[in-house]
């Protein structure tokens, strides 16, 4: 398929078109953005990453000054077939399906959120990442997010063999053919119906002849825009990201009037803004830059860099307000804070959202991390409750549990909480999204987060 590609005629195009010596960029053709689609010129972005890129992240890469957000890579089928829900309590997007047992459904288990995203702040900024290695696959997993995101990026990068295994990530690199159907697939079946823009992330391959050849070859797909990781397949991360075919991708790309983004050590915002001008490229994503310190998405102008722990209490609002599961929690804040402050092992013992808000003296939201964990059954691991001044001992913490799983009618320490459901079901409201300038309060009595055992079960995030 051959892009649509117009030519610039905005007032401001044509001024730049006069000044073409002084702006490379100036007689670049561009393809058409959809209405409901979103162009990457000019932005500094979050990169995907799965774990480091769930929903607080994205929210605090927002917060600091990210221009768009990509979502971590989530493959096709995990997709296909899940529901779509509004969380009643703070109104994300939750797409969710019952964990399957070797291909055997749990009837009796809850529902596990495979993603969820905030169709307020993220309104406009969220591309959503998909792992596949099939076109009809792929239509079939973007068709169930599609209405609620701004873009459907392809990833044919991720060197790991989960992902390489079965065909997906940079294993694509190899299979170009598959590559470009899967990308004019989904152009056709879920961008041109969603009006939203599909674009795909690659990595460079061995010689320059080798990527200029695969990026022709993209280009005419129909995609609305293209990153280039500046590393090879076989490199690790830590090697410096090599930038010698930058300029000849962005050639190939202006050429179809496609953005493209550069990605590889970038390191923050100024600094992207420097290389997208050194490069010419149209934009620059920041992945374990961000994963440290999330403000690097702030220009020195706006303060620069936060410190850790400021960055730290904002990551802990969005997790309370996303009901964030603990594990992703803890895995960021891993990151986050730094390994030589005592803090960092302190958080390593934390096991509930009430115990990582006290260490980190977090007061202001110590209400809101019970309730959180009453909704994420985790109460029977306090190691104190809320008002008991001395830390639980483990005996009792050991006897709480036994005691829950008891109650839950299971021999799992995991079990449900002895809380009764105040209503069991019923369709969860889709017209609550709050107002994303005001977060859910902890109190209980607040109506917008109803009291922990007022929250079906059936509800809960798993
Ligand atoms: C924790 C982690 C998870 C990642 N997951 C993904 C992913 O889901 N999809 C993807 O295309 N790349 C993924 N990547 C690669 C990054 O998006 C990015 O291409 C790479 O880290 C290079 O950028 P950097 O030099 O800024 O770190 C991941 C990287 C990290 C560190």
């Amino acid at each position: 398929m051959t892009s649509l590609v117009e030519s610039v005629t905005t007032p401001a195009a044509a001024a730049a078109t006069a000044t073409a010596t002084a702006s490379p960029l100036a007689n670049v053709p561009r393809v058409p953005i959809p209405p409901n689609g979103v162009d990457y010129r000019g932005k500094i972005v979050l990169a995907p990453m799965v774990r480091s890129g769930e929903l607080p992240s994205r929210l605090l890469a927002l917060k600091y000054g990210a221009d768009l957000v990509w979502g971590p890579e989530t493959i096709d089928r995990s997709l296909i077939g899940a529901e779509r829900r509004v969380n009643p309590r703070n109104g994300t997007i939750e797409f969710t399906r019952i964990p399957s047992n070797g291909g055997r459904v749990e009837k009796t288990a809850k529902p596990s959120v495979i993603y969820r995203l905030d169709p307020v702040r993220e309104k406009g900024k969220l591309v959503f990442q998909m792992g596949s290695a099939d076109p009809d696959l792929a239509i079939q997993a973007a068709k169930v997010v599609a209405a609620d995101v701004s873009g459907i990026d392809l990833n044919s990068g991720c060197p790991k063999p989960f992902s390489t295994s079965g065909g997906m990530g940079a294993a694509l690199l190899r299979t170009p053919d598959k590559l470009v159907s899967i990308l004019e697939a989904l152009v056709r079946e879920v961008g041109q119906p969603y009006q939203i823009g599909i674009s795909v992330k690659i990595r460079i391959l061995e010689t320059p002849e080798l990527t200029s050849a695969l990026v022709t070859r993209l280009v005419r797909t129909g995609i609305t825009g293209l990153t280039v990781h500046c590393r090879t397949t076989p490199m690790r991360p830590r090697e410096r990201a090599i930038r010698d075919q930058l300029r000849m991708v962005k050639d190939i790309c202006h050429e179809a009037g496609i953005p493209c983004v550069m990605n590889g050590d970038v390191e923050s915002r100024d600094h992207g803004l420097a290389l997208m001008e050194e490069f010419g490229v149209d934009g620059a994503m920041i992945a374990t830059s961000a994963e440290a310190n999330s403000s690097c998405f702030r220009s020195e102008a706006d303060g620069g860099l936060a410190p850790w722990r400021d960055v730290v209490y904002e990551y802990m609002k969005f997790c309370l307000e996303s009901e964030n599961k603990l594990g992703n929690t803890k895995y960021l804040l891993n990151m986050l804070i730094p390994g030589k402050d005592k803090a960092f092992a302190e958080a390593k013992q934390c096991k509930t959202y009430l115990d990582f808000c006290r260490k980190l003296a977090f007061d202001d939201l110590l209400t809101h991390a019970a309730s959180v964990d009453e909704i994420l059954d985790l109460t029977t691991k306090w190691s104190s409750a809320p008002g008991e001044e001395q830390p639980r001992s483990k005996a009792v913490q050991n006897a709480m549990q036994s005691e829950s799983a008891r109650a839950a009618g299971g021999n799992s320490a995991r079990s449900k909480s002895t809380s009764q459901p105040a209503h069991t079901g019923g369709p969860i409201r889709t017209s609550s999204i709050p107002d994303a300038n005001k977060p859910a309060k902890a109190d209980p009595s607040d109506a917008s987060i109803p009291a922990p055992q007022a929250i079906p079960q059936s509800e809960v995030s798993a």
